[in-house]
């Protein structure tokens, strides 16, 4: 296995106060103002996992996958490049504002951008939740994105078969009675969580359906649903809990535009014994879709 977790994510606004208060009021992360009129969002000793920056439009502009070290970062390049696929190295100034020893650029079958580092730079600072927040991120990674695409079959085998990502379940989800349900398709890499990627034959103009964090408590679930209540957040799925991951969560629209998946209890797994299977309902109870708008 070469990728090792979702390290961190670069999203795009053209309003970066937005994503100050919604990262800190609602999600209860840390605010770090970066260099260049950047915005950094810390949530574990990571010096950040969210960075937000300056874009014409609100969108999820990359998510950044993190390897172990320099030698398994040239290994993944190499798998790239006999699959013809195009990287491009960041400049100096890119890598300082990501905090790597060093990073590249792709993008996958579906037109959306991702990165890989290595070595990630930190001053191991504590984090301290401006509202006393704790996220469960160790080994694990930031957390999850789930993306849309117009040809999950491409998608998909380009994952498994060159980012060495593994299938962990097959999720075919009805949107709505009458219409042919979508499939989603969640994927592992050496990281114990049950999907830190999934794709959904969706599309979105963002370039992200949601991303999920995880805090340690389902009272701190509960706090975040009383402050997505006082802070006038529209909740697009009701508090359920995943078949697949077990999480217990629930859904919100972000100022990005795209989803956050705000949950706790997300199951770990061990990828020597793991079975992948398939479902035909995303969550044993609860997760009633409001509506996006
Ligand atoms: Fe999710």
């Amino acid at each position: 296995m070469k990728i090792t977790e979702l390290g961190y994510v670069v999203i795009g606004t053209p309003d970066l106060e937005k994503w100050r208060h919604y990262g800190t009021a609602v999600l209860g992360m840390a605010a770090i103002d970066g260099p260049g009129g950047t915005l950094y969002l810390k949530m574990d000793g990571r010096d950040f996992r969210f960075l937000i920056q300056k874009s014409a439009k609100d969108e999820l502009y990359a998510s950044g996958w993190s390897v172990d070290d320099e030698h398994s970062f040239e290994k993944v390049r190499a798998a790239l490049k006999d699959a013809g696929i195009k990287t491009k190295n960041g400049t100096e100034a890119e890598r300082k504002l990501r905090k790597v020893q060093a990073f590249f650029t792709f993008k996958d079958p579906a037109g959306l951008r991702h990165e890989v580092s290595w070595g990630p730079i930190a001053s191991f600072s504590k984090f301290v939740s401006p509202i006393g927040t704790k996220f469960v991120t160790e080994n694990l990674g930031l957390g999850h994105a789930v993306l849309p695409t117009s040809d999950i079959d491409a998608t998909v085998k380009f994952w498994t078969d060159v980012m060495g990502f593994g299938v962990s379940d097959l999720l075919h989800l009805s949107l709505m009675e009458g219409v042919p349900p979508i499939r989603v398709y969640f994927l592992h890499c050496a990281a114990g969580r049950q999907h830190s990627l999934a794709y959904a034959e969706l599309s979105d103009p963002t370039g992200c359906n949601h991303l999920m964090v995880e805090v340690d408590s389902v009272d701190e679930v509960g706090r975040a649903l009383d402050r997505v209540d006082q802070n006038g957040v529209k909740l697009t799925l009701t508090l359920g809990r995943h078949v697949n991951d077990d999480m217990i969560s629930f859904y919100m629209i972000t100022p990005g535009g795209f989803q956050m998946e705000y949950g706790t209890g997300g199951s770990v797994k061990d990828w020597s014994n793991y079975k992948v299977f398939e479902s035909t309902r995303g969550s044993h109870w609860g997760h009633k879709f409001l509506g996006a708008g």
